[in-house]
């Protein structure tokens, strides 16, 4: 009788937990008799996926409110929904729609012709030998930072919030260029507080439209119109001054379609550089904490990455040319993805009625795939629980399957900053080992938080202990 009173409730609200399961769809994980999956999902996601991936191997349904919910574990479901099957899938779901309302019709959010042309055009900006230039600005940064530490002394930080600011600054300089002086704060401060405020919007059950006048609301548009200021007020400079500016922003302001020789509108440059802005810092930020996190846990593997910086840069500031070397610094970083992804859940919407794994999926269902279940799935990784990169060797990557592994996705939607990201974490990772041994500070737990990406909780302090090479670490630059 209760049951059926909340379920009515629900209904009332548009929010009901559907019992049901589409003919043929994946077997129906079981789950609370009113609530569905709606708890669990909410207070521990990431154990729940895999679990499922270890029961069900393939897919499962999940009981959530609105429409039909699958979660595909299996590299070959995650294949057919991001890469040979896309077209199916949409991006019209409620995390995106969230998204929407603070990055607009950007990369991660547009779809369809409009994001195949922004994609065509944006392209160009990120490939290898574009963003080669912005090794030079990455290492000058993290080289400012370790000044820091030396300066300040070395005892015990919190090397999330160090690298998160970190990464902030290489994402303003490599896109909006350094003359943004106090500016970059003030944009880096709104984002934050929007990409924070946009998870719990997701995870409510009723979020209020935005022309509510909450104090949330209102804050949330105050942060929007910092964004539109600070950028709008650069797009106009850059195309006044006409001057050369070797920074993301400008490429993308110069850029023209190949096909309809057009460029961007200054209301798709706004757009397109607040994403790049939200989707390139934190990602970048969180695959670096949790290696350090993992580094401290696992001091025989620290070992062998000090080594190989030390034979390989022998104290000097790495650059790009030595990256082919640092190898197995490269391997420490896709392991850490492996366990920690930062993008732990994606999401679609078929968009027709399809076959996946050999399951029905109706039009409508909301497909959730997870990395981070994924890449623990036990018929493709062996011990996945154990941190060993030495599974990325080449030998030992031979024969996996296709998007066992996919921290960046996969697809035509694949991350367009893949290269950056990792030109950006091999960069800080070796520089910070070459001049510091990261232990974790006695007593630390570290929770994931799940937010839009998966972040060590509630903070990551780590004493610092200089090494020998720290006396010819990079140099403090002067800029
Ligand atoms: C370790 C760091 C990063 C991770 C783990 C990551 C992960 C991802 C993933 C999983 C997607 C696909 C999302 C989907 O299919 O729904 C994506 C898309 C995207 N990423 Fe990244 N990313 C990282 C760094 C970056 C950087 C540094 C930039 C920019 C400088 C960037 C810009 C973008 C953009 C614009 C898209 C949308 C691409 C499109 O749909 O055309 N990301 N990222």
């Amino acid at each position: 009788m209760i049951v059926e009173q909340l379920k009515g409730i629900a209904q009332g609200f548009g929010y009901a937990v559907r019992s049901d399961r589409p003919a043929g769809a994946p077997p129906m994980a079981p789950g609370e008799p009113v609530f569905g999956h709606l708890r669990v999902l909410r207070d521990r996601p990431l154990q729940q996926f895999v679990q499922w991936a270890d029961t069900y191997g393939d897919a499962v349904s999940m009981r959530l409110p609105g429409s039909p919910f699958v979660f595909v574990a299996a590299p070959e479901g995650v294949k057919h929904v991001l890469q040979t099957h896309a077209k199916l899938y949409s991006k019209q779901t409620r995390g995106f729609d969230k998204m929407r309302l603070f990055l607009g019709n950007g990369l991660v959010t547009s779809e369809g012709d409009f994001w195949r042309r922004q994609r065509r055009i944006a392209a160009p900006a990120f490939h290898r030998q574009r963003i080669e230039g912005f090794a030079e600005t990455m290492t000058r940064a993290t080289g400012d930072m370790l000044g820091r530490w030396a300066r300040e002394g070395d005892g015990t930080r919190d090397v999330e919030r160090e690298l998160m600011t970190l990464t902030m600054r290489i994402a303003s300089e490599t896109l909006l260029g350094k003359d943004l002086s106090g500016a970059a704060d003030a944009v880096g401060e709104a984002l934050s507080f929007l990409t924070v405020n946009t998870t719990e919007r997701i995870n409510r059950v009723v979020d209020l439209p935005l022309d509510w006048p909450t104090p949330e609301n209102r804050r949330y548009l105050k942060a929007v119109a910092v964004v539109d200021a600070v950028l709008g007020k650069l797009i106009e400079e850059r195309r006044r001054d006409g001057a050369p500016h070797h920074d993301l922003l400008s490429m993308l302001l110069e850029a023209t379609d190949e096909e309809t020789h057009e460029k961007m509108t200054d209301a798709q440059l706004r757009d397109e550089a607040v994403t790049i802005f939200a989707a390139g810092h934190e990602t970048t930020s969180n695959a670096l904490s949790w290696t350090f996190y993992l580094l401290g846990r696992h001091p025989e593997i620290a070992a062998r990455l000090y080594a190989e910086v030390d034979r390989v840069l022998g104290g000097r500031c790495p650059t790009l040319a030595d990256l082919p070397q640092l190898a197995f610094t490269k391997q420490v970083i896709q392991e850490s993805m492996r366990l920690y992804p930062p993008a732990w859940i994606i999401g679609r919407r078929a968009e027709v009625d399809d076959t996946l794994c050999g399951y029905k999926i109706a039009a409508g269902t909301q497909v959730i795939l997870s990395p981070y279940a994924t890449h623990r799935h036990p018929r493709h990784w062996a011990d996945p629980e154990v941190f060993d990169p030495d599974r990325f060797s080449a030998e030992r990557s031979e024969g996996r399957a296709a998007f066992a592994y996919f921290p960046f996705g996969g697809g035509p939607r694949i991350c367009i900053g893949n290269s950056f990201a990792m030109m950006e974490a091999q960069l800080i990772l070796a520089m910070v080992s070459q001049a510091y041994r990261l232990e974790l500070a006695p007593g630390t737990v570290v929770e994931a938080e799940r937010g839009i990406t998966l972040r060590p909780a509630p903070a990551l302090p780590m004493r610092l202990r200089p090494r020998a090479q720290a006396a010819t670490a990079p140099r403090e630059a002067t800029s």
